[in-house]
C-alpha cells in the first residue's frame, strides 16, 4: 500500500467528470491514504455529498458557514494534508486558484495547503486551450502545483479533444509518486543555474537566447521538495522564484560565472542548467548606438563557467551536472562534454524538444552509459535528473553538515 497513512485532500470542482472522483477516493483509499473530501457548491450539483460520506466516513466539506465547521475547517484541512488533488478542475476552478481567491470551502482549503497540490483539468477542449486557462495552468505550475493531465479523448457532449480528465487510475499514480519521493535529498547543497543570460551591446540592446529557465527552476522547485538546501543562480527569467531557495539574480555570463565560482565549494551538486552566452560583444558601448550603414560586431569568448568548477573543484561538489543543447550527435556530443568539462552527468537535448516549451526528451549520459528517456514534463524530468544525482552522491563521500552553505560576504 504505496500511500499508507497518506492524507490527501480530494477537492471536486463542478464539472461532469465529478462522477470520476468517486474512483479516485476510492483508488486513494485502496492505496492506503486517509482522504478528506472537499466540493465546491456546483460539485454537489454532479455527485451528492452523501456518496463521499460513505465512502470516507466524513461528511465532505461543503460550505464555509456551516455551523458545525467552526469556521475554520478550511485551515485544519489544509495544514492536515500532505497532498490536495483539485479532481475535475475546471475552467473556473483553475482562474479562482491562480488569482487567489478564497470564496468557498475548496478556495480556502487550498489557500491553506502546505502540501503538494495537483490538479486534473477536466473541460471541454476549447475552453482548456482559451489563452486564459493556459495562463492559469501556467501559473499554477511555476508555484510548484502538478497538473495531471488532461488527456485527448471523447469529451462529455461526445467530440473528440484534449479536455477530458484523467483516468482515477492515472491521477493515483501521479500522487503516488510524487509523495513517494520523501525527504530523499534532505541535508544535501544543490547549486542550480537556470535561464539565459544577457550580454550587453548598449543600455537598451543585448545579445540573449530563447531559454525560459523552466528547467532550471523545476529542478530547484523539486529539490527543495525532497529535502535540499537550493541556491538558484538565474540569469533574467520571467518565473517567481520557488519558495525556500536562495535565490542570486544575475545577467550577464560573466556575473553568473562569479556568482557560482564564490559559491561551488560550498555545495555537494551544481547542476548547470542555464543556457549560458558562449560569446558577448566585445565593448558594451555607454550610449545606445546610432542607427547609420551595417553594423558588423565583434564578439569575445565567455568564461565556460561548467568546465571552471570542473577543472578547480577538488571535494566539492561531489557531482557536477552540465547540459547539452545539441542539434546532431546528441550523445557523442554529450560525452565529449563529460570529459572536456570534468562533469560527472550530462542532460543532453535536441534544441527542438526542450528551448522554450513545457516539456523535455533528455538522455542522461554518464560514466556508465546513456540512457534516453521518453518525452515528459520538466517537472517529470527534473526528478529523473535528481534521482541519478541522488545514486551519485550515494557512491561519494559528503562534506559534513557543520560547514555551513555560505556565499561571499555582501
Ligand atoms: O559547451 P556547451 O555550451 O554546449 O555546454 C553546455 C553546458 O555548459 C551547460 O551545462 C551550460 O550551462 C554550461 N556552460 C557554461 N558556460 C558557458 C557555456 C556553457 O557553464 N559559457
Amino acid at each position: 500500500m504505496a500511500l499508507h497513512g497518506k492524507r490527501i485532500v480530494v477537492g471536486l470542482g463542478g464539472g461532469i467528470a465529478a462522477f470520476k472522483a468517486v474512483a479516485l477516493v476510492r483508488e486513494l483509499m485502496r492505496r492506503g491514504a486517509e482522504v478528506r473530501v472537499v466540493m465546491t457548491d456546483a460539485a454537489t450539483r454532479f455527485v451528492g455529498p452523501v456518496t463521499f460520506a460513505g465512502l470516507t466516513g466524513k461528511p465532505p466539506v461543503t460550505n464555509l458557514w456551516a455551523e458545525d465547521y467552526a469556521g475554520e475547517v478550511h485551515v485544519e484541512l489544509g495544514e492536515w494534508a500532505e497532498a490536495m488533488v483539485v479532481a475535475p478542475a475546471t475552467m473556473n476552478l483553475m482562474a479562482r486558484a491562480a488569482t487567489g481567491q478564497a470564496n468557498d470551502a475548496l478556495l480556502a482549503t487550498l489557500a491553506c495547503a502546505r502540501g503538494v497540490l495537483f490538479f486534473a483539468p477536466a473541460m471541454h477542449a476549447r475552453m482548456w486551450s482559451h489563452p486564459a486557462t493556459q495562463a492559469n495552468a501556467q501559473t499554477l505550475l511555476d508555484r510548484g502545483a502538478v497538473l495531471v493531465g488532461p488527456v485527448s479523448g471523447a469529451l462529455a457532449n461526445g467530440e473528440i479533444g484534449e479536455g477530458r480528465m484523467s483516468e482515477p487510475e492515472d491521477i493515483a499514480d501521479a500522487v503516488e509518486s510524487h509523495l513517494s519521493y520523501g525527504d530523499d535529498l534532505a541535508g544535501a547543497r544543490i547549486l542550480i543555474t537556470a535561464g539565459p543570460t544577457h550580454e550587453d551591446l548598449d543600455p537598451v540592446r543585448f545579445l540573449g537566447n530563447r531559454s525560459s529557465g523552466r528547467m532550471g527552476y523545476a529542478i530547484a522547485q523539486k529539490a527543495l521538495r525532497r529535502g535540499a538546501d537550493v541556491t538558484l543562480v538565474s540569469g533574467p527569467v520571467h518565473l517567481p522564484a520557488p519558495a525556500g531557495a536562495d535565490v542570486v539574480s544575475v545577467r550577464s555570463a560573466r556575473e553568473m560565472h562569479d556568482a557560482v565560482m564564490a559559491r561551488f565549494e560550498s555545495h555537494d551538486v551544481v547542476i548547470m542548467a542555464a543556457a549560458v552566452a558562449d560569446y558577448r560583444p566585445s565593448a558594451r558601448e555607454s550610449h545606445k548606438i546610432k542607427k547609420s550603414d551595417d553594423l558588423a560586431l565583434e564578439l569575445v569568448r565567455n568564461p565556460d563557467i561548467l568546465a571552471d568548477v570542473g577543472a578547480k573543484r577538488t571535494d566539492t561538489p561531489s557531482v557536477l551536472v552540465g547540459f547539452a543543447l545539441e542539434t546532431q550527435d546528441l550523445e557523442q556530443s554529450a560525452r565529449g562534454k563529460l570529459e572536456r568539462k570534468r562533469a560527472d552527468l550530462i542532460v543532453a537535448n535536441e534544441a527542438s524538444a526542450g528551448l522554450g516549451r513545457e516539456t523535455n526528451r533528455v538522455t542522461l549520459v554518464d560514466g556508465d552509459g546513456a540512457t534516453a528517456l521518453p518525452e515528459m514534463s520538466k517537472t517529470a524530468v527534473a526528478d529523473q535528473i535528481l534521482d541519478r544525482i541522488r545514486a551519485l552522491l550515494s557512491t561519494r563521500p559528503r562534506r559534513p553538515r557543520n560547514e555551513a552553505k555560505q556565499g561571499p560576504p555582501n
